[in-house]
Parts: C-alpha cells; sequence; structure tokens
C-alpha cells in the first residue's frame, strides 16, 4: 500500500467528549449497515482508553439509539495462558464492558482464546484471520496506542505483513499493564494478536489516546518516519484513518 493519506486528527476537550464521538460513528455506521440491509464488522481494543466510549455505547443501547443484532465483532488481543473466566483475560473485560449490557449475539463476539495449545496455535490463528474474511472483513477498527508505539499487540518491531500470531509482550508493555494485576498473577508474558497487516486491512480504523503520557508516541506515529520500530506509524499508510484525541495527547501534534 503506498502513502494515500495522513491519518486526520480529531482533537476534544476530554477523552469523554472524544469517547461519547467515536461512540455516535458507530451508531451511524451501524444504523447506516442496516439500512442498506448489511451487517457491520467492528474491530474491537481492550485497556483502560476505551473504557469511556464503552460506557457511552452501553448509554446508546439503553436509550434505544442501538441495536448490535446485526454486528459482529473480532478483538485485536489476548493474553495467553489465561482462561476466559480468568477476570483479567480480555474475554471477560469485553463482556463487563459491552457484551453483557447490549444485544449482540453471542454467536457474533471474537476474542482469541488465550488456552489454546501451543501445537495448535499456528492453525487457530490463521483460523482467526480466515473467520474476519468470512464476516466480509471489518468495516470499523477501534485501536488504543501503546506508549512504545504498538497497536493491538504488535510491538516494536512487529512486521507490516504481520497476521494474527503469537507475539511476546515488551518489558514495557507488561509494566504499562501490570497496573491491572497484582503481584501474584503477574502480566502474561506472550499474547495472540491481530497483525499489522490485518489491521491496516480494515476498511476504516479509529485509534483513541489520552493524555500527555501518550503525546510524544501519537506525534511520531503521526509524522515521524514509517517503521517497524514504531507499528502505529503503518496507519500512515492506511487510507481512512482518525486519530480521536484529547488534549494531552495531541499537545504534541
Ligand atoms: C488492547 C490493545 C493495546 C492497547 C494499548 C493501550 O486490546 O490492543 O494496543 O490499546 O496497550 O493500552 P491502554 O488503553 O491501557 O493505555
Amino acid at each position: 500500500m503506498n502513502k494515500t493519506a495522513t491519518p486526520t486528527t480529531q482533537v476534544f476537550p476530554d477523552s469523554a467528549a472524544a469517547s461519547q464521538a467515536l461512540a455516535m460513528e458507530v451508531v451511524a455506521l451501524i444504523k447506516s449497515r442496516e439500512a442498506q440491509g448489511l451487517p457491520t464488522v467492528l474491530g474491537l481494543a481492550t485497556g483502560g482508553t476505551p473504557i469511556q466510549f464503552y460506557e457511552a455505547l452501553r448509554k446508546l443501547h439503553s436509550a434505544g439509539e442501538i441495536s448490535f443484532r446485526t454486528v459482529t465483532t473480532f478483538n485485536l488481543d489476548e493474553y495467553l495462558g489465561l482462561d476466559r473466566a480468568d477476570p483479567h483475560s480480555y474475554w471477560q473485560f469485553m463482556h463487563e464492558q459491552l457484551f453483557d449490557h447490549v444485544d449482540i449475539l453471542p454467536d457474533n463476539i471474537h476474542v482469541p482464546d488465550g488456552t489454546i495449545a501451543d501445537s495448535e496455535l499456528e492453525a487457530y490463528c490463521r483460523s482467526y484471520e480466515s473467520s474476519i474474511v468470512e464476516a466480509g472483513g471489518i468495516d470499523l477498527q477501534i485501536l488504543g496506542i501503546g506508549t512504545n508505539g504498538h497497536i493491538g499487540f504488535n510491538e516494536p518491531g512487529a512486521a507490516r505483513d504481520s497476521r494474527t500470531r503469537v507475539v511476546d509482550l515488551c518489558e514495557k508493555t507488561r509494566n504499562d499493564n501490570a497496573v491491572h494485576f497484582t503481584e501474584e498473577q503477574q502480566v502474561p508474558t506472550r499474547a495472540i494478536s491481530m497483525g499489522c497487516a490485518t489491521i491496516l486491512d480494515a476498511k476504516r480504523i479509529a485509534l483513541m489516546a489520552w493524555g500527555e503520557r501518550k503525546a510524544a508516541t501519537v506525534q511520531s506515529a503521526l509524522h515521524g518516519p514509517i517503521t517497524p520500530e514504531l507499528p502505529a506509524s503503518f496507519l500512515q499508510e492506511h487510507p481512512d484513518t482518525t486519530y480521536y484525541l484529547d488534549k494531552g495527547s495531541a499537545g504534541g501534534s
């Protein structure tokens, strides 16, 4: 893919306003596809960043503004070794934040399974990719960004053409995510993650970032060289990406 468009940025007064705006974009997308008799495929992220976004979607659903019955979701990643029942699993996170509160059909939910045996992982990752293609591809991919520039768990060094696979988590990512874990249960060392190419195949991408601590990374991702050392920089080559920023994360851009 050649560089066709620099991502656009939308800067909001705060993360709540940005999350609400992105939730409204999702509602508009689902409604417009529904009106054409089409399902909607969403790629979803976990972590601290999208919490207000999921809260906004829950509220819009309970206000009768939106149904998820025509929606299929694919999550970006899951820690390897965590059972779905584990409170730290992204399966649990997604059910607590969104799925348990809306009318999405359980069969339409896809979160990588962190309990797959090593011998089966390669085939499992290939089947995750096939399921996305069979669903018609991702209409809108929601992303956060790591302080090291990762998207999904595509850590620095990840190839532009990478697909869903097992990844080793960087020390920095494990430190950043340690706040969600306890002394006894440490951050896993590996995860299953969609690849950079999987993400870039999405028709549209919306990346959220909040706070000054992400500002330098956002600045480099938007305007720095396109390099595997900062996987979010690959988004410069995507034709339809918007960064949803608050004042803090937009500081340097
Ligand atoms: C999560 C994910 C990660 C996070 C990133 C930022 O599914 O794919 O790329 O978006 O690590 O995490 P937070 O939002 O906790 O700062």
